[in-house]
């Protein structure tokens, strides 16, 4: 992308914030909190729209649940609570300081949203059971490694405690091959990035029964 593109872009996603009065721009690493290992990613929000691409609206019901494990500053939080009819929206955040702005957000838009129960959780994923409600699940490539299995391992066994359909929306997939391995996911699309590999990218998912249940 050009240098003028680029401050367009920038430009365009501050007059919005200063609008809406929200605060999810800053890209901010970990070690600023005392939280860095190296299967957890820094704070990088998804575009806003990244989920309305990849998940249109009018396939979501007044009985479905979305969670965004990572929730950072609330971006998605907010973006799934202003234009779906979910019935309850959650972001599960590991940093208390990125939680608090999540909740300043949050309430900055309140007005603004369609679905008024957004439950902001501060947590390690791998400490948060996942409720067995939970419908949408969006990642936008918030750990890797151990912690991705360990957070996928509780997602299937929330599944096959309480079968139903659930759709994953993985922003920028870098475990794609570990969803596919486990034999539970089937992809069902793919919103491309600008440079068409994984970065940039969403790949959306439907988790299967259990081979035999
Ligand atoms: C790439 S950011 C995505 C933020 C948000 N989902 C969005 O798209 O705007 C990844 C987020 O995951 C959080 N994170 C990393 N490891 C985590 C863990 N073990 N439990 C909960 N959150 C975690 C980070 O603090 C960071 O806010």
């Amino acid at each position: 992308m050009n240098a003028y593109r680029r401050l367009r872009r920038a430009l365009g996603r501050a007059l919005y914030e200063r609008r809406y009065g929200v605060r999810t721009s800053d890209v901010v690493s970990l070690t600023e909190f005392g939280l860095d290992h190296r299967e957890r990613v820094y704070y990088s929000p998804a575009s806003w729209r990244t989920l309305r691409r990849a998940l249109p609206p009018r396939e979501i019901g007044g009985h479905d649940v979305f969670v965004d494990l990572g929730s950072g500053m609330g971006r998605m939080v907010l973006e799934a609570a202003a234009h779906y009819p979910f019935k309850r929206v959650i972001g599960v955040e590991l940093s208390a300081e990125l939680d608090e702005i999540a909740r300043s957000n949050v309430a900055g838009f309140r007005r603004r949203l369609r679905c008024p129960d957004v439950e902001l959780v501060r947590s390690d994923v791998l400490d948060y059971p996942i409720p067995d409600d939970v419908s949408v699940v969006f990642l936008n490539n918030p750990f890797r490694g151990e912690i991705f299995s360990a957070a996928i391992g509780n997602l299937l066994r929330s599944v096959d405690r309480s079968p139903r359909p659930v759709t994953v929306v993985y922003y920028n997939p870098v475990e794609e091959p570990f969803l596919l391995a486990t034999g539970r996911f089937r992809h069902t699309r793919t919103v491309a990035g600008r440079g068409g590999g994984v970065f940039g990218s969403t790949r959306v998912y439907t988790i299967g029964a259990r081979p035999g249940a």
